[in-house]
């Protein structure tokens, strides 16, 4: 087993909250292919300004989290310091992978980021780690166009590789951007909002994808969104991030695919709404579960 850790100091006091409150929630997806994320005790500030406190979460391989929260509240800084795009402050941040010699983690923005210069197909390919020597280059070429094209396929858009970014629609192009995020094949997922920037039905496609190519590849997951349905729809777990602390972690223990509007996920969204609105606004706190989603998308 290899492992990423960062650490700011000594071991803190862990309390894997999750891991008690989410217990017998992997099932799906897992598979032993992807990754365990440990935090113990992390902060992150930035200068003085405290962003992240004394956050304890352990997800276990193959799960997929969803981190809500209000804007500014630290998800991002969250997702960026579980893939050591940040530095911890203070305390641990342990990325364990199942299976040596893969691509640990890789991140999807909410906007797709591709080289306007190159090709559908050589964007993805950007997305494979080359680790030959000259004398294996035009290989190891060779298998990382294969790979491209197959998580172009995967991702519906297999006869499109010739295209230039330009000429594809919003939605293909994240498709393209989950491809390349895919192809070295991660055993750790991070989304920052992925789909935020896509039309309604564009996103719930998009969803469908995501959920469909986490389930038969088994990585482990952690999509920071707004959109509180769109984590029930899709997670395994909904974290709530409030003020840099997890104020919930809420276990979805619903078979998928799930039913849009079902009782149950309107029952947890709930949950979630009257966490995240519980301070200051009797109104809001008071309004219609629907509203109140209106209100935060
Ligand atoms: N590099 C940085 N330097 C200074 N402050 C930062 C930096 N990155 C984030 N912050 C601050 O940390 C806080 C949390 O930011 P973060 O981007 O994690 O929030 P977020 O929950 O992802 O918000 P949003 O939902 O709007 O994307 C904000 O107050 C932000 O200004
Ligand atoms: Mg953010």
């Amino acid at each position: 087993m290899t492992a990423r850790s960062l650490t700011a100091r000594g071991p803190a006091a862990f309390s894997p909250i999750a891991q008690r409150q989410t217990s017998g929630t992997t099932r799906l997806g897992a598979g032993g292919k992807g990754a365990t994320v440990t935090l113990r005790g992390l902060s992150k500030s930035f200068g003085v300004k405290p962003v992240l406190k004394n956050v304890d979460l352990h997800i276990p391989a193959g799960q997929f989290v969803a981190v809500v929260g209000k804007s500014g509240c630290g998800k991002s800084t969250l997702l960026r310091t579980i893939l050591g795009l940040e530095a911890p402050t203070a305390g641990d941040v342990r990325v364990a992978d199942a299976a040596p010699n893969v691509q640990a983690a890789r991140i999807m923005f909410q906007e797709p980021r591709l080289l306007p210069w190159a090709r559908v197909i050589d964007n993805v390919v950007v997305g494979v780690r080359n680790k030959s020597d000259k004398s294996a280059a035009r290989a190891a070429a060779q298998n990382a166009l294969d790979a491209a094209q197959n998580a172009l396929d995967e991702v519906g858009l297999g006869d499109r590789g010739g295209d230039w970014p330009s000429a594809l629609s919003g939605g293909q192009k994240q498709r393209v951007a989950l491809a390349r995020a895919l192809v070295s094949h991660p055993r750790l997922l991070a989304l920052d909002e992925p789909l935020g920037a896509l039309d309604a039905l564009t996103r719930i496609e998009m969803q469908g994808l995501v959920e469909r190519i986490w389930r038969e590849q088994g990585f482990t997951a952690v999509l920071v969104t707004h959109d509180v349905s769109e984590a029930l729809a899709l997670a395994d777990r909904v974290v709530l991030v409030e003020d840099g602390a997890i104020a919930l972690d809420l276990a979805v223990d619903l078979p998928r695919p799930r039913r849009r509007g079902s009782p149950e996920l309107a029952r947890l969204e709930g949950i979630i709404l009257d966490q995240l609105f519980r301070t200051g606004d009797r109104v809001a706190a008071e309004a219609p579960a629907d509203a109140l989603q209106e209100a935060y998308a």
